[in-house]
């Protein structure tokens, strides 16, 4: 497989996951509660799949072999993609700590569930769509089937290194409870 079609595929999925958040945070602002366990699992979810292993991909393999090709790192597209990434980590952080303080008995905490969760949705919408229809065209144009390939196998060796092996098939399984639950 192509390595940038591997990172569309993980797209699809960040992609429902934001949905559900986005679910979530509509049912919450109408005063529904919250399933504590699954929001765990989503904050998780977000943190070990999407930044960790994903974005893991992009940062420390794709974006340093696209500027092998002499693609700027500093200035251009790949620039603006760290800064996303970076500020995506913003808003999870945010997320993160607003879920504790609800956890731990602040009604109040829900706004800021609501927005740092709504703000990180739209923030990752749009980035993926940048990636899938600019960044990743220009990645095809530069990388030949073989340095795709080799990429590719540096991203399962990265994978299994950040998240551990197996780990993917469990997001895969709990985005697919999820979106059975919420989704449907
Ligand atoms: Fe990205
Ligand atoms: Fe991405």
């Amino acid at each position: 497989m192509r390595a940038t079609q591997q990172l569309k595929d993980e797209h699809e999925g960040i992609k429902i996951m934001l949905t559900i958040m986005e679910k979530i945070s509509n049912d919450l602002g109408k005063g529904k509660n919250m399933n504590k366990d699954h929001y765990a699992k989503i904050i998780e979810f977000i943190k070990g799949f999407a930044d960790k292993c994903h974005h893991g991909k992009e940062e420390d393999i794709l974006f340093p072999a696209m500027a092998n090709h002499g693609i700027p790192k500093e200035g251009g597209p790949i620039a603006v993609m760290l800064n996303e990434h970076q500020l995506g980590r913003i808003h999870i952080k945010s997320l993160s700590s607003a879920f504790e303080e609800f956890k731990c008995g602040n009604k109040l905490a829900i706004n800021d569930i609501i927005s740092s969760s709504m703000s990180y949705v739209e923030l990752l919408r749009n980035h993926i769509e940048k990636e899938n229809n600019i960044l990743f065209m220009m990645a095809d144009k530069v990388l030949n089937e073989m340095e795709q390939l080799k990429i590719f196998e540096a991203f399962e060796i990265l994978e299994a290194e950040k998240i551990g092996i197996g780990k993917h098939e469990e997001y895969h399984h709990l985005l697919k409870e999820l979106r059975s639950i919420y989704l449907t």
